[in-house]
């Protein structure tokens, strides 16, 4: 059984899938005591993030398998197990039921979704990949980062943003070397040199860096490994800021600097180790409202001054399982974002509803070149009616569902079923005549 959960949806702000696979920060060591239970959301997903008595960090999906108690609200560490307040049934970290005081036998079924989870440099994370099978290793590991453990660098001070962005554009923001300039207001634009270093990618900038007492020469050197982004700052002050950020769902990321300098460096440079933080926190804060309004844009108008951007995207690409086609077509889309989150493949037991025509309108969109989609619901035919308008608003075409069928088919097997090549060609066509889609190809 692969784990249940939702690759993350395009959406219209974002028309490619929302969660990278890989190791991602889900907690921290020292926030997590033996025996601690904790409600957490990421993937968007509700999952409990534990501590067995024997010290192993652990999460699981929320929700009980038995009733669906949440075990993150009241659930108790018992052993190497969790227990659902609810009922009592204690489950593992593999997901699989342990106890069930009350019942002769266990069934074998009693499992529930486990993320796999590593524990290295202060940090708690799990295993983001929709295709793995139950029990099947992670394809690679986070390394551990001699700093975080040598007692000559100091204890992390840490930052937290809830971002309205995605971690792709955190990616893509450290290779964007002429922001650092202009919004940022680096001194001088960043000379970079890129290397592979052991399958990683790395750059080193060299800068001049505005201190207190002129300007100084500096360089960041930054490098992505599995679950982190290392950045060592040099020139001013040794430092390392480690960087983790997770999708909350697919509008939202949790992003932390957590930050550690070599100790013992003296009064004046300790001093410029503190400003280059506090820079470093007004950069965050400058690139949040560029994150949080900008659009991705697939085909973006580059210049070869630019630097590496779509060198980075091609790499970022292979990170996400899922259709990024919808991506190129997406420049005529819409401009605003629908939440995405936390439905469950298989689960659809509401109607057809306002989400599931933001999707599939900002799908249409996308898919069609359709400047607006509108719905009209006519209760007397049972039909619902989607026209899709073009440019100068003329119609494009019409789309007519039987409202039973949308009611009961899920909206990616309908989103397959438009984006056929014969129906796809018919619909690009265009025309004004309504296209009625026949129930028992989606319906299931
Ligand atoms: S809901 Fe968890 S034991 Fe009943
Ligand atoms: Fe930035």
């Amino acid at each position: 059984m692969s784990q249940a959960f939702d690759p993350g949806e395009p959406n219209a702000r974002y028309p490619f899938p929302a969660y990278p696979n890989g190791w991602a920060r889900v907690g921290l060591t020292d926030e997590l005591a033996v025996g601690q239970v904790s409600p957490i959301r990421y993937f968007g997903r509700e999952l409990v993030l534990f501590r067995t008595e024997s010290g192993h960090a652990r999460v699981l999906d929320a929700h009980c398998r038995h009733l669906g108690a949440h075990l993150g609200v009241g659930g108790t560490v018992a052993g190497e197990s969790l227990r659902c307040p609810f009922h009592a049934w204690c489950w593992d970290g593999d997901g699989n039921c342990t106890d069930i005081p009350y019942a002769k036998r266990i069934p074998a079924s009693a499992k529930i979704g486990a993320w796999p989870v590593c524990e290295r440099n202060g940090f708690i994370f799990i295993y983001y990949d929709p295709t793995r099978k139950r029990g099947e290793a992670p394809s690679d590991e986070v390394p551990e980062v001699p700093e975080c453990s040598d007692p000559e660098w100091s204890p992390f001070s840490r930052l937290r943003w809830k971002i309205r962005a995605r971690s792709y554009d955190m990616g893509e923001n450290a290779v964007d070397d002429v922001h650092f300039r202009y919004l940022h207001g680096a001194a001088s634009m960043p000379s970079t040199k890129r290397s592979d270093v052991r399958g990683s990618r790395s750059n080193l900038s060299k800068m001049k860096l505005d201190t207190p007492q002129g300007k100084v020469d500096g360089s960041i050197e930054s490098t992505n490994v599995p679950g982190m982004g290392l950045v060592y700052v040099r020139g001013i002050c040794d430092t390392l800021i480690v960087i983790t950020g997770t999708p909350i769902d697919g509008n939202y990321v949790d992003q932390m600097f957590s930050y550690t300098q070599k100790v013992g460096q003296e009064a004046t440079r300790a001093k410029l180790g503190k400003a280059l933080l506090r820079d470093l926190e007004k950069q965050m804060n400058e690139d949040i409202v560029m994150f949080e309004h900008k659009r991705y844009f697939t085909n973006p108008l580059l210049v070869p001054e630019d630097g590496p951007i779509a060198d980075y995207r091609r790499r970022a690409r292979a990170q996400y399982h899922g259709d990024f086609s919808a991506m190129d077509s997406h420049e005529d889309g819409a401009s605003e974002a629908t939440p995405t989150s936390a439905s469950d493949p298989g689960e659809r037991t509401q109607p057809f509803g306002e989400r599931d025509f933001d999707e599939l309108a900002s799908f249409l969109r996308a898919t069609f070149k359709a400047r607006r989609v509108e719905r009209t619901d006519d209760a007397g035919s049972g039909e619902v009616e989607l026209r899709l308008f073009g440019r100068a608003d003329a119609l494009k075409h019409s789309l007519v569902f039987a409202r039973a069928c949308l009611d009961r088919c899920e909206l990616a097997d309908l989103r397959g079923y438009l984006a056929k090549p014969l129906v796809k060609k018919g619909i690009a066509a265009g025309g004004e005549q309504p296209y009625h889609v026949p129930s028992d190809l989606v319906g299931r």
